[in-house]
C-alpha cells in the first residue's frame, strides 16, 4: 500500500513552462508573471490566452491574428447550439458545456499536428465564449444572442450572456476574473483532460473530459457552493452559531476554503476579494453575501489557519460573478470558471501531446482474493 499516493498528491505528470505556483508563500505566476501584475499591469485576457498558447507576451500585430482566429470560433456549428437547446433548461451549466463540446468532438476533423494545434486552440477559446454565453440565456430562458466582437473577449462575452452592454466596471471584473482562472498547473479537471488527450483521442473530447471534473463540489463546484452556504446563512449576526453548528463540530466542510496546493491565503482569492468589495454594493444578495463572508472568512481563518487552510478563489469569485448580473442557477459559476480555464487546459495538453506524449496509464494494488475457481449461478449456494 505504500506504493499508494492516494489523491496523486505530490505526484509529478508532467513538467511545464505555463504556470507555477509557491503554495507555502500564496505565489501564482504565469510564464514567470504574477497574476497581481498581470491584473494591476492592465493585461487582457487575450493577451494571456497567447501568452499561454505562445509562451510569450504578443507584440500588436500578433495579437491581432490571434483574436481574428479566436472570433472565428465565436461561429460554432448549428448542431453543437441544439445539442444546448433541446436540453432541459433545468440541467446543470457544465454538463450543457459539456454537451456542446461532445458534440463538436463528433463533427469536427483533428489530428494533432505541431503546425495546426494553436490555431484550433484559438478557434476553441471562441468556441467556449458562444457555447457558455448560450448556456447561461438557456437555463435562464432567454434567447440567444450571436456575439458581437467589440472590445475584447471579455466585453464581447459579457454582451452575448448578459444582452446589454456591460458597464467598465463589469467587464474590469470580468477579465479579471477570466486570468484569475486561465490556469493553475495540474488540478483535477487538467489532469483528467489529459488523461485524455494522452490517447491521443481528439481536443474536444480533451476539454470534455476536463468539464466532467471541474464539475464536481471539491473543485470547481465550489463557488456556486460557497454561495450556497452563504445564502443558507442568510446575514452577518446568523454567521457565528452557523459556523459553531456547521464546522466547529466537524459535521460539514466550509466551501471555498482549503486547498491541495496552497497553505496560505490563495493569491487569486485576494484580487476577487477586492472587486468583490468594489462591486458588491451593486446588488443587494451581492452585497449581503458579502458580509456574510467577510465575518465567516474571520471565523474561517481563526479555526483553520494553523493547519494551513485559508480561503481559495472559489470563496470570493461567486459574489463577483452574482455583483457582474449572473444569478446562482444550474451550475453557471462553475460555467464561468471553465470559460476561463479552457485556455490553461488547452495549453497543457497542447504542451503534453507535443513534446513529452506518452499514455497515461497507472497502476492499481490488487487487494482482492487469491485465485477462485468459477461455480455456475445454478450451483451457488
Ligand atoms: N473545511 C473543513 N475541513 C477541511 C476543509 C474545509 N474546507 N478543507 C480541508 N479540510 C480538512 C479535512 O477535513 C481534513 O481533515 P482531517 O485530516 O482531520 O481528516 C484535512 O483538512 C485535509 O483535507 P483533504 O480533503 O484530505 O485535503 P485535500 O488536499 O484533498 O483538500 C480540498 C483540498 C478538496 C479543496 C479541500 O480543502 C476541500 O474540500 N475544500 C472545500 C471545497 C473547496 O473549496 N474546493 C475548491 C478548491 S479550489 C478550486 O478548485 C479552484
Amino acid at each position: 500500500m505504500e506504493r499508494i499516493s492516494r489523491g496523486l498528491e505530490d505526484v509529478d505528470i508532467k513538467w511545464t513552462r505555463l504556470t507555477t505556483i509557491d503554495g507555502e508563500r500564496g505565489i501564482l505566476r504565469y510564464a514567470g508573471y504574477s497574476v497581481e501584475d498581470l491584473i494591476s499591469g492592465g493585461a487582457s485576457a487575450e493577451e494571456i490566452q497567447y501568452l499561454f498558447l505562445y509562451g510569450e507576451l504578443p507584440r500588436e500585430g500578433e495579437l491581432r491574428d490571434f483574436v481574428s482566429k479566436v472570433e472565428r470560433g465565436y461561429r460554432v456549428p448549428a448542431h453543437v447550439t441544439s445539442a444546448i437547446s433541446n436540453l432541459p433548461r433545468s440541467s446543470d451549466a457544465v454538463a450543457l458545456q459539456m454537451g456542446a463540446f461532445a458534440s463538436l468532438a463528433a463533427s469536427e476533423r483533428f489530428k494533432w499536428d505541431k503546425t495546426t494545434d494553436r490555431d484550433v486552440a484559438a478557434s476553441v477559446i471562441g468556441n467556449m465564449l458562444t457555447i457558455t454565453a448560450d448556456v447561461y440565456r438557456h437555463v435562464n430562458g432567454l434567447p440567444l444572442v450571436e456575439p458581437d466582437p467589440r472590445g475584447g473577449y471579455a466585453r464581447t462575452f459579457l454582451r452575448a450572456a448578459l444582452g446589454r452592454e456591460p458597464t467598465d466596471d463589469e467587464s474590469r471584473a470580468m477579465n479579471a476574473a477570466l486570468i484569475l482562472y486561465m490556469d493553475h498547473e495540474v488540478p483535477a479537471s487538467t489532469t483528467a483532460g489529459l488523461v485524455v488527450v494522452s490517447t491521443l483521442s481528439d481536443i474536444y473530447s480533451g476539454v470534455t473530459g476536463a468539464l466532467a471534473a471541474l464539475k464536481g463540489p471539491l473543485h470547481g463546484g465550489a463557488a456556486e457552493a460557497a454561495i450556497a452556504q452563504f445564502a443558507e446563512i442568510g446575514s452577518e449576526d446568523a454567521v457565528e452559531r452557523w459556523f459553531q453548528e456547521n464546522i466547529v463540530t466537524g459535521k460539514r466542510r466550509l466551501m471555498g476554503f482549503g486547498h491541495r496546493v496552497y497553505r496560505t491565503y490563495d493569491p487569486r482569492a485576494r484580487i476577487f476579494k477586492e472587486f468583490a468589495e468594489r462591486l458588491a454594493p451593486r446588488n443587494p444578495d451581492a452585497l449581503r453575501y458579502y458580509r456574510v463572508a467577510l465575518r465567516l472568512e474571520e471565523l474561517g481563518i481563526a479555526h483553520f489557519g494553523s493547519k494551513g487552510i485559508y480561503p481559495n478563489t472559489d470563496f470570493w469569485s461567486g459574489i463577483v460573478y452574482m455583483s457582474m448580473g449572473f444569478p446562482l442557477k444550474n451550475n453557471i459559476y462553475t460555467a464561468l470558471f471553465a470559460l476561463s480555464r479552457i485556455t490553461g487546459w488547452l495549453a497543457h495538453f497542447i504542451e503534453y501531446v507535443e513534446e513529452q506524449h506518452r499514455l497515461i496509464r497507472p497502476r492499481a494494488v490488487y487487494t482482492g482474493p487469491g485465485e477462485r475457481k468459477f461455480v455456475p449461478i445454478s450451483q451457488r449456494s
